[in-house]
């Protein structure tokens, strides 16, 4: 099977994309290259952990290019590369049509709630608010809308009424660095149909058996990494 190009944009600390480039490491996620990591904040943390895994990666500040500009110039990049799927883990920047109709049914991002709740900026601030008895994580397709692009996996985090932003934001993470590589895995392996804005999902054959088998290594790895406390009354 030819290995699908991966670049992946991203902000900020990088959590999602280490999970990723580690589900790469283990033979977890298989089939996937990942190519590149953009970011457009020159101090992100995300580009250490490029660093250290050897991937090639780029700064791309927009300064004071327009948003469609910007995106161009990724766009550049990303065709340079021949890339094929693009993965947002935590990219802060809102991406113009120019790339989203690239990218259709092949740009993948990670949100933390369970969308339709609680989209954009700040949503578990929003949802601890609230008051919500559930919260979590989902991965969806992008398309022209913030959050709004057809849902590929869900999973939920109970919330506790303890919960200050960083338990939520934690025990949520748990969740995010497992479905990120799932989705992803899904996705190279053509498992995935949009229809109608909703994602539907061929789990036959095993398929999900196989991959629960595989990511075991990638969870044995995280509870050793995790403080305990965080496992602590989830559901898996
Ligand atoms: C994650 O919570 C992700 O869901 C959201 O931004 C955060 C990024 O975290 N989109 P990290 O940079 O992957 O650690």
């Amino acid at each position: 099977m030819s290995e699908e190009k991966l670049a992946v944009l991203a902000s900020g600390r990088g959590s999602n994309f280490k999970a990723i480039l580690e589900h790469v490491d283990f033979n977890i996620l298989q089939n996937v290259e990942v190519e590149v990591l953009i970011s457009d904040n020159p101090n992100a943390k995300a580009l250490e952990i490029a660093e250290n895994f050897g991937i090639e990666n780029e700064v791309m500040v927009p300064d004071d290019k327009t948003r469609e500009e910007h995106d161009k110039e990724i766009l550049e990049i990303l065709r340079e590369k021949n890339i094929t799927t693009v993965a947002l883990a935590g990219y802060m920047k809102i991406i113009t049509p120019i790339l989203v109709k690239n990218f259709k049914n092949n740009m993948l991002n990670i949100h933390p709630s369970l969308l339709p709740s609680f989209p954009g900026l700040n949503s578990q601030e929003k949802a601890l608010e609230y008051g919500v008895k559930v919260s979590g994580c989902t991965i969806h397709y992008v398309t022209e809308e913030i959050d709004s692009g057809p849902i590929i996996l869900q999973h939920p985090v109970p919330v506790m009424e303890e919960d200050e932003f960083e338990d939520l934001s934690k025990r949520t993470l748990i969740f995010e660095h497992r479905l990120f590589s799932k989705a992803l895995q899904l996705h190279v392996d053509n498992r995935l149909t949009v229809n109608e804005g909703k994602v539907s999902i061929d789990y036959s054959k095993n398929w999900e058996e196989g991959w629960n088998e595989r990511q075991e290594k990638f969870i044995r790895y995280q509870k050793k990494e995790w403080d305990n406390k965080y496992f602590e009354k989830v559901w898996t």
